[in-house]
């Protein structure tokens, strides 16, 4: 048990930036349109969208419930709020997804720093849609270079967490998350205006109910947690810094409609240019980074428009791979009872060395395959459409059946000082909706129902 004053955000915006930081990041720039592209378009937007509303929310919501009101990371949460019952694996879970979630995604973080280098560089310049296609798939299957920048990338995610709460994580998400805004919305313009752009909205937009599967269905709600930040206590950690003057239900509500603004802005600059350079919309995980190059050669001021975006990029993808760290850490700090620096280097150092693997997926490591998949994709797939649906499945069970109604409404209404009038909706929605809704989903898209 900790003695010391608890780090905590010290203001609201830094909270809301904080979690937008965590929620928004290559989930929302690069992989939200590689699994639209793979499933269909329009009709995984529409029923993302439906998904984030019914059962992300109610997720996220009751994450910061759990966190906010136990003050603890996710395996001290539940050990806290259901001593001597097993409800604490639900928390190991959420460490052990953290583990592998950040072994990959920190590798596709390192080929943006590879890509900000090149922008640099002008290293697009004047390339076929062809080359720069190549350009990736030999970075990408080379050994040397994305290890060195998934490397890189983990030691500065390190050194921030290191630095605390509210002098790493709200100082810098604070100042960097408009500047991504302002700028897809920039990307945004010059993709709409590109010759051919309207298949590409009409991909995005227009739902073909002929295309829908269960495996969709399963991908729209996996990508919906993967992009939220939930499942795994990204939030429940995150909602323990939480002030308790904070109305927890906007924090939710606002962080939700930011990272799925993102998600769709990003969808609006890829998929014109998807069409209007002939690229194959289900080209999987290379999708942004063989489009976007294209359409900075095609805008005025391209040059320095690309360095921005890769930078901002990076950035996005640093507050997101600080918060599933800060997950670790939290863990490790809290019931290991060590200091947060060793917990970092203890942390970061397991994780180096899975990313490795993940970062050879296409080189070195190339060779090993698990039902079509590289070690990347086993790592992607299992965590967001496994591990995460599963962990929201027992968190909103918990806050539903399990916390106590006393409780949820304690933390909700700020010991009784606001009102939340909001909480016979969300009670229904954490006790029925959202479970049935993952329940059926996730059979569904495993071929168990
Ligand atoms: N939500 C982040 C993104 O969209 C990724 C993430 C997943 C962060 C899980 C924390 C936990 O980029």
């Amino acid at each position: 048990m900790q003695t010391e004053q608890r780090d905590s955000f010290g203001s609201r915006f830094g909270v809301i930036a904080a979690a937008a930081g965590s929620a928004i990041g290559l989930g929302n720039i690069w992989r939200f349109p590689y699994v639209l592209g793979e499933n269909g378009g329009g009709i995984f937007l529409l029923i993302y969208l439906i998904l984030v509303a019914m059962v992300g929310i109610p997720v996220m919501l009751s994450e910061f419930t759990i966190g906010r009101s136990t003050q603890r990371n996710p395996y001290g949460a539940f050990r806290r709020l259901a001593p001597h019952r097993p409800w604490y694996l639900v928390g190991l879970m959420g460490i052990a997804a953290a583990f592998m979630i950040l072994a990959f995604y920190a590798v596709v973080a390192g080929w943006t720093l590879e890509y900000l280098y090149q922008a640099l560089l002008n290293g697009f310049r004047g390339k076929s849609s062809a080359e720069i296609t190549t350009m990736f798939d030999t970075f990408r299957g080379g050994t040397f270079r994305p290890i060195l920048w998934f490397l890189i990338f983990m030691f500065m995610t390190a050194w921030i967490v290191m630095s605390g709460i509210r002098k790493g994580i709200e100082k810098y998400t604070k100042i960097l998350m408009p500047f991504l805004f302002i700028l897809i919305i920039v990307l945004d313009i010059r993709a709409i205006t590109l010759p051919g752009a309207a298949e590409g909205l009409k991909f995005l937009f227009r739902p073909d109910f002929s295309k829908i599967t269960a495996e969709t269905i399963l991908e729209a709600l996996g990508q919906g947690f993967f992009s939220l930040s939930i499942g795994m206590g990204t939030l429940i950690t995150y909602g323990s810094y939480i002030n308790k003057k904070e109305k927890l239900g906007n924090a939710a509500l606002n962080v939700t409609l930011a990272d799925t603004l993102i998600a769709v802005l990003a969808g609006i600059a890829i998929f014109p240019a998807v069409f209007a350079f002939g690229i194959e919309p289900g080209e999987g995980t290379g999708l942004v980074f063989k489009t976007l190059p294209l359409i900075f050669q095609e805008m005025p001021g391209g040059y320095i428009f690309s360095i921005i975006f890769f930078l901002l990029l990076a950035i996005a993808a640093l507050t997101s791979t600080i918060s599933v760290l800060e997950v670790i850490v939290a863990f490790f700090s809290e019931e290991l009872n060590i200091s947060r620096k060793a917990a970092t280097l203890l942390a970061s150092l397991a994780v180096g060395i899975l990313g490795i693997f993940a970062a050879g997926s296409w080189g070195w490591f190339g060779g090993i395959h698990v039902m079509n998949q590289n070690f990347f994709g086993i790592l992607d797939f299992t965590t967001a459409n496994i591990l995460l649906p599963v962990g929201g499945f027992f968190i909103v069970i918990f806050v539903g059946w399990f916390m106590g109604p006393g409780r949820v409404k304690a933390e909700l209404s700020n010991d009784g000082s606001i009102r939340a009038a909001y909480l016979p909706v969300f009670m229904f929605l954490v006790r029925f909706v959202a479970p049935l809704a993952i329940a059926l989903v996730f059979m569904n898209g495993l071929g168990l129902l």
